[in-house]
């Protein structure tokens, strides 16, 4: 892994970026930075909707951002909700499992916890799914 994880400056970063948040509905404003493995930071925040399922979690933004700014892989994440610390809901988890795969981290309550332990036998890397698409 070549970036060094900053997380007083993801935190910091995730607390600027909830201001950004459009959640007049839960009035839940969340703010979420990430380090990717070139070393830029991106960010996202939550984007409600009237009809609430379609809500956008700010790690969903954080997806769009990492393929919009230019891919890569994701090394570190840092979420907060109302100036507290979130870990991502069980969706965000797998996007984030795409994209940053078993040794990403996030910040858990202060302490970095592998995407691994918040995502146990994640499909599909660590299940027998075999993409057709990926066979030779
Ligand atoms: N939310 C996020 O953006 N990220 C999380 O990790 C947890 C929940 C949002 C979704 C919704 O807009 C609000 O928080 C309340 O659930």
């Amino acid at each position: 892994m070549s970036a060094q994880i900053n997380w007083n400056l993801l935190r910091t970063t995730a607390l600027a970026v909830a201001n950004n948040a459009y959640a007049p509905y839960s009035k839940f404003r969340v703010g979420a930075a990430a380090l990717v493995d070139d070393g830029r930071i991106i960010t996202g925040c939550n984007v409600e909707n009237a009809s609430y399922g379609l809500t956008l979690c700010a790690e969903c933004g954080i997806i769009s951002e990492l393929a919009r700014s230019g891919g890569g892989r994701l090394i570190a994440l840092c979420t907060v909700g109302n100036d507290q610390p979130v870990t991502p809901c069980g969706r965000c988890r797998q996007l984030l499992w795409e994209h940053g795969g078993a040794n990403m981290l996030l910040e858990v309550n202060g302490s970095p916890r592998k995407l691994s332990e918040m995502l146990p036998v994640a499909f599909p890397e660590e299940s027998n799914f075999v993409n057709p698409e990926s066979k030779s």
